[in-house]
């Protein structure tokens, strides 16, 4: 019954999807295409940027060119940068007053996934009588947000092109995503050169993010086949690049490679959705802080391992875009799930959550499956105790038992 619910609640988003036209934003991409998008942002008449960033990035001096640029084109610019890691209801409330107060008439969101995503939900915020908390849920905004223009300085979550922003729910332990086709930037620039300086530990989580997105976008039951073409040159482009990225963070082709890959990954997944290696990750940041693109790359292999018998075809296909070698469908299936298992190990991503409790799977099990089944077209349905059973395969080896 409940996976009769689940398919009739499924055929209604796709047709929701297939409906509703989502925009592509104009992407200038390559060193210094950042001064490109500011020229942009000049010519479409803005008069007044209101910069969403993290304190990190203005002390990286990230941040003052792009300002200085901006100012030299008679743009006038005013500078939020209390983002941290999952935005909550309150930044953007704050944000938003913030902008008000300033009279800024466009956003720009500099950062990775929580800055572009705080970017284009106080925008949103900004020309609605609604608080944050309200705005949360599908297709919700009524009235079309301020001109969004994004910067990324990963290679991961894809906001630039999405439909989608993610909230913190403090007081609830929970992710709430704001989707709607109108939070898609007007424009952003794909800027190997702001990505050089990024850690190797985030550039492996972000870029394995991206390729959670390619993966679960790929394998889901609203793919296309525009989406599938974005997310087999996504996942191959993450294959060959995210190692070269991860072990020498100066290598400018990779990190471009990287940033191209991310934005095709994130327009696969606007439009085909993620799955449960989001649902279940969702559930580990909101809990435990874990940081989204770690969290998807623990994840993924355990949810592949459990969708493989609905999907070895399609995971075959995604083995031959990673250059994975095997005869049959089902040899390059199970080749695809150990490629991401190496690529994990490559990357110095665990296979285990250390913050796991055993007392916690429950709610998140339930919690993960919620979200799941309200939202994403997964290939093969899970019910609690598969949930349950799967995440804890990532206990740590003192909570194992
Ligand atoms: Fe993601």
């Amino acid at each position: 019954m409940l996976t009769l619910l689940y398919r009739a609640r499924m055929v209604g988003l796709k047709a929701l999807v297939t409906l509703v036209p989502v925009p592509r934003p104009m992407l200038f991409v390559g060193a210094d295409s950042t001064r490109e998008l500011s020229r942009a942002i000049a010519r479409f008449g803005a008069r007044h940027v209101f910069i969403v960033t993290d304190a990190t990035l203005v002390e990286l001096g990230i941040i003052q060119p792009i300002l200085e640029h901006l100012e030299s084109l008679d743009v006038r610019t005013t500078v939020f940068d209390a983002v941290q890691p999952d935005p909550d209801f309150a930044l953007i409330d704050a944000g938003t007053a913030e902008l008000e107060s300033a009279g800024c008439d466009v956003v720009l969101g500099v950062g990775g996934g929580s800055p572009m995503d705080a970017a284009k939900v106080i925008a949103a915020r900004a020309t609605s009588n609604k608080p944050a908390a309200q705005l949360t849920g599908i297709m919700k905004l009524k009235a079309p947000p301020l001109p969004i223009y994004a910067i990324p300085t990963t290679a991961g979550s894809g906001s630039e092109v999405t439909i989608a922003a993610v909230l913190s729910d403090r007081d609830a332990k929970l992710k709430k995503p704001v989707v709607d086709p109108k939070l898609v930037p007007v424009a952003a620039a794909l800027d190997p050169k702001l990505m050089l300086g990024l850690p190797p530990g985030m550039t492996a989580a972000t870029g394995m993010d991206a390729m959670t997105h390619a993966v679960e976008s790929y394998i889901s039951r609203h793919a296309t086949p525009d989406t599938d073409r974005l997310a087999l040159a996504a996942v191959r482009m993450i294959a060959r690049h995210l190692p070269r990225a991860y072990a020498d963070g100066s290598d400018i082709e990779a990190r471009e490679a990287m940033a191209i890959a991310a934005s095709y990954a994130g327009s696969a997944f606007t439009k085909a959705n993620v799955g449960y290696v989001h649902a279940i990750a969702h559930q580990f940041g909101a809990r435990y802080h874990t940081p989204h693109g770690l969290a998807n790359a623990i994840v993924m292999p355990h949810v592949l391992d459990y969708t493989r018998p609905a999907a070895a075809k399609r995971m075959a296909e995604l083995a031959r875009a990673a250059e994975v070698e095997g005869g049959t469908d089902a040899e390059l299936a199970d080749g695809f799930i150990q490629r991401i298992r190496d690529l994990n190990a490559e990357l110095g991503i665990p296979d285990h959550l250390a913050d796991l409790k055993r007392t916690d799977v429950p709610a998140i099990a339930a919690a993960a499956l919620k979200e799941a089944h309200s939202l994403y077209p997964v290939p093969r349905y899970m019910n609690r105790r598969c949930c349950e059973a799967l995440i804890k395969r990532m206990l740590p080896p003192d909570e194992a038992g």
